[in-house]
């Protein structure tokens, strides 16, 4: 596995694979590694030649008041575990080799970007769309893979590729679990033990309204009433930032079921904030 960390050496070993006609298959991630991750490395590595995977946690897309400072990072463990998966390259840029002193071009997918969890985090999907792109101009993949997990984040993507002709196909892989239900995300390390518990509220509300809507629900109100119950029945949870059924192609919410429906929620425990969705298909 070589580890790059000069953005231009990155863009002449991609050239180079490019010229030689292999594939890469790209996976952008913020590094503390875990098997969301490495479900998307494996796919990377079904589909392409060469399989890159980027960790930079990248800081325009940390509000001022988020946890940039405290974001895990592990990177020891994040390069043994890359290794092990057969990634082919890690490419580990530094903030200034990204973001010179000069830097002033931002992307930003409007409307998308405003929605849901953009409505809590103002110009975050700024920051990932950005970094995104600059990402696809220094590597040039043919493929690009990220998570349902972040199923916004993953519309803005698409849109961006499509609204800026850029040639890239992406993969949404579907989310990784623990045992319990629990979407892994590098934030639950940031979980104590009573709060971990209290996490899996999310996915089990989530399972309960799906399984409501598939046995015959109709009625997306009741459906939406029952979800933001379920949630406030957890007393660790401190805010429901949204809890909603909502379209998978337009963010807004719904009022009568379509053929694909996201069920799709943000909490805060203490100051945690997690995610969590579904996709509900009748
Ligand atoms: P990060 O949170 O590290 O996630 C990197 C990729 O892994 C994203 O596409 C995310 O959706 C996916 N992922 C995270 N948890 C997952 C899980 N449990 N199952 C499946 N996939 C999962 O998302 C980011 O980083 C950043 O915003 C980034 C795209 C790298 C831009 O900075």
């Amino acid at each position: 596995m070589k580890i790059i960390r000069s953005p231009e050496i990155m863009h002449e070993v991609s050239k180079i694979h490019l010229f030689e006609g292999t594939t890469i298959g790209f996976v952008p991630t913020m590094g503390a590694l875990h098997e969301g991750h490495m479900s998307l490395v494996r796919k990377a590595k079904s589909e392409n030649g060469v399989t890159v995977v980027s960790i930079f946690v990248n800081p325009a897309q940390f509000g001022p008041s988020e946890d940039f400072d405290k974001y895990p990072r592990t990177i020891e463990a994040d390069i043994e575990r890359s290794q092990r998966e057969g990634v082919d390259i890690l490419f580990i840029p530094d903030a200034k080799s990204i973001y010179s002193d000069t830097f002033a071009t931002y992307v930003n997918v409007a409307g998308l970007s405003d929605k849901l969890c953009g409505a809590f985090r103002r110009g975050h999907f700024t920051g990932v769309a950005t970094i995104i792109c600059k990402f696809f101009n220094i590597l040039m993949p043919a493929r690009a893979y990220f998570g349902q997990k972040d199923f916004q984040q993953g519309m803005i993507i698409s849109r961006l590729i499509k609204d800026l002709n850029i040639n890239v196909k992406l993969t949404v892989c579907p989310t990784v679990r623990e045992k319990d239900g629990l979407a892994i995300s590098s934030r639950n390390s940031y979980l104590n033990a009573q709060q971990r518990r209290a996490a899996t509220v999310l996915y089990r509300t989530l399972l309960s309204i799906s399984q409501a809507i598939k046995a015959g629900d109709s009625n997306l109100i009741v459906a939406k009433k029952e979800m933001n119950n379920m949630l406030k029945a957890e007393p660790l949870i401190s805010e429901i930032q949204y809890a909603g059924i909502y379209s998978p192609d337009t963010l807004d919410e719904i009022f009568e079921l379509e053929k694909e429906n996201l069920l799709a929620t943000s909490v805060r425990i203490g100051d945690i904030r997690l995610i969590d969705n579904m996709i509900v298909t009748l």
